[in-house]
């Protein structure tokens, strides 16, 4: 809206930061929408206007906004002390809480986003294993850090192509580059190709078990056993990053058996809307950033703001009031929303499909089928996506510029009907357009 408040703010933020923006992935033309409060589901943004939000800042709000215990939990510790030079009580009780609740791991620590906790993973498993390459999926998220920062959006690389990864921005490392090796996602004999030639050389292979890029396809059960026979059987590690997946279950992606992953990632939920990232494994692996052992840590890891005792206390709360049964109700309502949306799709006549698991969602105008990187790919660039997601904000209903939609614990069927509703509206006003 050329004279809103957010086009105001975005022309301030111009004047002191590159593109008015500090976050790429929350920056779009002509200007992102500037949120100044929200409350349960919703949020209003700095004209005033009230939206039904799933974006819930990238999936990480599972409460959504203000919820009463992770408010009070704030409250508390910031009157306590918001950080100190020192450990704190609030980091072991999220750390207790976390390997009660995952049986697959018996130790973490923890880091200030997710980025960091895969950017630790990786040092971890190549001290673990003595080797330096990393295996990723194509279109894979994980995070900003050099060696994963490779084949994210750039274009499908397809048969041949598979193997050393590319650089798609500036500033990332050749070396770096180097050190990746680029896999198909669920495809098992074009990722064995690629790894058997780099067998011996292996650190690690990163996997998410739910790539939001990809499409938010969920990983096959037999490619993952897969990988993980490959890793086990060439004394490389897998490691699952599950910043985004782990809202998918009590303990995480139910695909995630125990004893399966050696180091996971994980971030978003578990910080209660603070920043958090954290990394989790074996006792035995996890040894290797032991300070305490004689020789110090062999993978240094530190930070002034890790284990920051506010995002302890808000993940402790977010955590301790988010059981099996929320769980089950929000993927339930997720899986609703999902067949909803399809059924919308397919009552308008138009081609497009809905991808995702548990309380997660992603829309796409054009094709029928999403099922590989490609797929999602060439959707992405089809502009009657941005047209839909345009008109559904118009309404009042907030997803991300992807498609990308997150459920929250305030919602309930209403919520859902609501998004539908501005869907159908959406998709009516796509073909008279
Ligand atoms: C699967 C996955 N890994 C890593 C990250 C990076 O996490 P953060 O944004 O907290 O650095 C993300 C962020 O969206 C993610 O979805």
């Amino acid at each position: 809206m050329p004279n809103s408040l957010s086009s105001a703010a975005y022309q301030r933020a111009r004047q002191v930061m590159p593109g008015g923006n500090t976050r790429a992935s929350n920056f779009e033309k002509p200007h992102p929408l500037y949120l100044a409060s929200g409350d349960g589901a919703y949020v209003t943004d700095v004209d005033g206007k009230r939206y039904l939000d799933f974006q819930n800042n990238f999936t990480a709000l599972i409460h959504g906004y203000n919820h009463a215990e992770v408010t009070r939990a704030i409250h508390r510790q910031a009157e306590l002390g918001s950080s100190f030079a020192g450990p704190t009580i609030a980091e072991i009780e999220l750390a207790e809480l976390l390997v009660e609740r995952v049986a697959y791991f018996e130790q973490i620590r923890f880091t200030n986003t997710g980025s960091e906790a895969v950017m630790m993973a990786i040092k971890a498993a190549r001290a673990l294993t003595g080797h330096h390459l990393i295996a990723k999926c194509e279109g894979a998220y994980h995070g900003n850090y050099d060696i994963v920062e490779v084949n994210v959006t750039a274009a499908p690389l397809g048969g041949a192509g598979y193997g050393q990864a590319r650089g798609e921005h500036a500033g990332v490392a050749a070396s770096a580059i180097s050190d990746c090796l680029v896999i198909p996602f669920n495809d098992i004999e074009g990722s064995r190709l690629i790894l058997e030639a780099a067998a011996d050389r292996l650190a690690a292979v990163v996997i998410d078990p739910l790539p939001s890029r990809i499409g938010l396809i969920p990983v096959n059960a037999t490619y993952l056993a897969f990988i993980r026979e490959f890793t086990r059987r060439h004394s490389s590690l897998l490691i699952l990053d599950q910043v985004l997946s782990f809202r998918l279950g009590y303990g995480g992606a139910p695909i995630c058996a125990a004893g399966f992953p050696d180091l996971c990632a994980f971030g978003k939920i578990i910080g209660g809307g603070l920043a958090i990232g954290a990394v989790a494994g074996s006792a035995d692996y996890m040894a290797v950033f032991d300070p305490s052992s004689p020789y110090g840590a062999r993978v240094f890891h530190s930070g002034t703001f890790t284990a920051n005792p506010l995002s302890m206390a808000a993940g402790r709360a977010a955590m301790t009031t988010l059981g099996t049964c929320d769980l089950d109700r929000l993927n339930e309502l997720g899986a609703r929303t999902r067949f909803l949306l399809t059924e919308a799709l397919a009552a308008a006549g138009c081609c497009g499909a809905v991808t995702g698991q548990g309380s997660l969602f992603r829309l796409f105008i054009g094709p029928e089928r999403i099922a590989t990187y490609a797929d999602t790919f060439a959707a992405a660039r089809d502009p009657r996506l941005k047209f839909v997601i345009d008109r559904m904000r118009e309404n009042g209903v907030l997803l991300s510029p992807i498609g990308l939609g997150a459920l929250s614990t305030p919602m309930g069927e209403a919520d859902v009907s609501r998004l539908v509703g501005t869907f159908k509206t959406a998709l009516r006003a796509l073909e008279h357009q």
